[in-house]
This record gives C-alpha cells, sequence and structure tokens, in this order.
C-alpha cells in the first residue's frame, strides 16, 4: 500500500480491533455472568430444611456448660452480665485492687495491646472479674450477676490454653454474707454435677479483691484412678470466692459502708471436663470433628438442669 493508503486502512483496522475487544469482554462477562448463575442455583441450600443429626451440627461443651450454669443461677435470680474482651488496665487490675505494682498482676500472664487512643493501656482480660467493675460502675446495688465469657493468658500446657472461659459472680446489697456465698455455691455445684449431697470445702485463700478470700473444694473419690464426685472423703478444687474487698466497692463508686456482698469466678472448661468426663483440655479447642461428635450434644437432646433438686 501506499504511505497515504496505508495510514486510512490502519484507522479502520484499529476502529475493528477495538470493535472486536468490546465485543470478546461483552461476551466473556456474559458468560462469566452465567456461570456464577448456574453455581449459584446448583449449590443452592434452603436453610429452612430440617437438620439431620446424624451428619448436623453438635453443641459444643462448653456452650453447653455456659447453657446449664445460666439457668442454674438464672432460677437463683440472677442475671446475665457481659463484658468486652480487650479491657482497660483499670477495670482488669486497679479497681480490682491491684495496683501497677502489685505482685498478683504477675500471675496473670497478661497479653499486653497497644494503648488506647487516650494512652491507657489496654490488655486481653485475664479473667471475668472486670465484668464486676463494670457492673458497680454502671448499676446501683442490689446487683446479683453472673457473666460467663472468654479470658485470655499468655499459657499453653497440658492444663492451661491461652483463651479459656470463666464465669464471674457478682452480689452486691445490705446484707449478704458469708453464709449466703456458701449457700449459693452449695446450691449451684449440687445442681450442676447432679450429686445431691456433694460436700463443699471452704479453705482460707487470698486475692486481692476478696476479704475474706476462699478456695472451694468439692468431695470426690480418686480411687482406682477414676474420679467421681460425692461424698468419698477426697477434695478437688474448683473455684475461687469471697467478700468483696471494700477498696473494689470503693473504686466502683459503691459506699463500702452500707453495702457489701460476695464474687466467685470458676473456670468453665474444669467444671465442664470434671461433668463430662473430657480428660484433655487442649482438645476443647482443636476443633477436630470427630471429638464434637463424640462429647458435643445434639441440639434436640441438651439435658436442661431445672433446680427443685435441692430446695
Ligand atoms: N479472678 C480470679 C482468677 O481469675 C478468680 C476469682 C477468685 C474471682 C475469687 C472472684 C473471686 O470473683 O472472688 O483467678
Amino acid at each position: 500500500m501506499s504511505p497515504d493508503e496505508r495510514k486510512a486502512a490502519g484507522q479502520a483496522l484499529n476502529v475493528l480491533k477495538s470493535e472486536i475487544e468490546t465485543a470478546i469482554t461483552g461476551r466473556l462477562e456474559i458468560l462469566k455472568r452465567g456461570a456464577r448463575a448456574e453455581k449459584l442455583a446448583v449449590e443452592r441450600i434452603d436453610v429452612t430444611l430440617p437438620v439431620d443429626d446424624d451428619e448436623g451440627g453438635h453443641i459444643h461443651p462448653i456452650s453447653q456448660t455456659i447453657e446449664e450454669l445460666v439457668q442454674i443461677f438464672a432460677e437463683m435470680g440472677f442475671t446475665l452480665a457481659e463484658g468486652p474482651e480487650i479491657e482497660g488496665d483499670f477495670n482488669n487490675f486497679t479497681a480490682l485492687n491491684m495496683p501497677p505494682d502489685h505482685p498478683a498482676r504477675q500471675m496473670h500472664d497478661t497479653f499486653y495491646l497497644s494503648p488506647a487512643a487516650d494512652g491507657s493501656a489496654r490488655v486481653l482480660r485475664t479473667h471475668t472479674s472486670p465484668v464486676q467493675v463494670r457492673t458497680m460502675l454502671s448499676t446501683k446495688p442490689p446487683i446479683r450477676i453472673i457473666a460467663p465469657g472468654r479470658t485470655y493468658r499468655s499459657d499453653y500446657d497440658m492444663t492451661h490454653t491461652p483463651m479459656f472461659h470463666q464465669v464471674e459472680g457478682l452480689v452486691i446489697d445490705e446484707a449478704t454474707h458469708m453464709g449466703h456465698l456458701r449457700g449459693c455455691l452449695t446450691e449451684f455445684c449440687r445442681a450442676f454435677f447432679q450429686v445431691d449431697d456433694l460436700p463443699l470445702r471452704f479453705r482460707p485463700s487470698f486475692f486481692p479483691f476478696t476479704e475474706p478470700s476462699a478456695e472451694v473444694d468439692i468431695g470426690c473419690s480418686r480411687k482406682g484412678g477414676e474420679l467421681k464426685l460425692g461424698n468419698y472423703g477426697d477434695w478437688l478444687e474448683i473455684l475461687g470466692c469471697g467478700m468483696v474487698h471494700p477498696k473494689v466497692l470503693e473504686m466502683c463508686g459503691i459506699d463500702s459502708t452500707k453495702y457489701q456482698g460476695f464474687a466467685f469466678g470458676m473456670g468453665i472448661e474444669r467444671i465442664a471436663m470434671l461433668k463430662y468426663g473430657i480428660p484433655d483440655l487442649r482438645t476443647f479447642f482443636e476443633s477436630d470433628l470427630r471429638w464434637l461428635r463424640h462429647y458435643g450434644f445434639s441440639f434436640l437432646d441438651q439435658p436442661s438442669l431445672g433446680l427443685g433438686l435441692t430446695r
């Protein structure tokens, strides 16, 4: 072609080229959309269909145990409280009578986070006790709450996982005393473990946020390497408790000359392991479906625990 012819033909070819390109992308888009629609139609799941329980989901023992706890304490007049897993240093430690230099802080293996916008320290809560603080700061007595939830400590071995669960209890009014604490926990343990005459032993102990403080053991037998709960003469520790320290009440804006009460804290994995015979803590968090099928609960077949056992 002559240079002039070449110019004209080149332009015409360019127009043609972009027309073809547009046609190809347009067609590709239509094909893609069609394929997606086809895939969606084929993989459609009708979520309203009933679940085949053999193949379907199971309730994790932790969820089940929390359900049971809540049910028992609700019947005793407790309401459910919750708090965030990321906590301020004040709520997790200081308000619980653990000032910055307190040695008890070291026992918590704390995960520290970057400070909040106002520069204050933040942590993953090391226990559910900060929910006590939040509740006292935001509500007036009488208070009667339980607070189950996730807690975190930097520790990992046979008996520790970096994330675990606790349940916290708090009762504040003008007359509640150690006798009520004892009665409440005895009632709970007997209902939860379903042993009517389960004995509880209150041993003097120390927590910065309670005075006096106690650790509670339940009766058991370890004969023949098998653990049985009941009145058999041997003891197993399951929780910490005490009368809320006046300093804690004051730091949470409650008049300690007028109000008093008790608190307790307990590991949920621990009581679940004891009740359901689960031998290894770490298996709770391995997401092994075979484990869940074995230790999990069918949602239609959950053991329900009305109290009424020992009232
Ligand atoms: N917060 C304690 C812990 O994580 C457990 C605890 C002990 C909670 C005594 C309480 C209490 O409320 O009174 O080790």
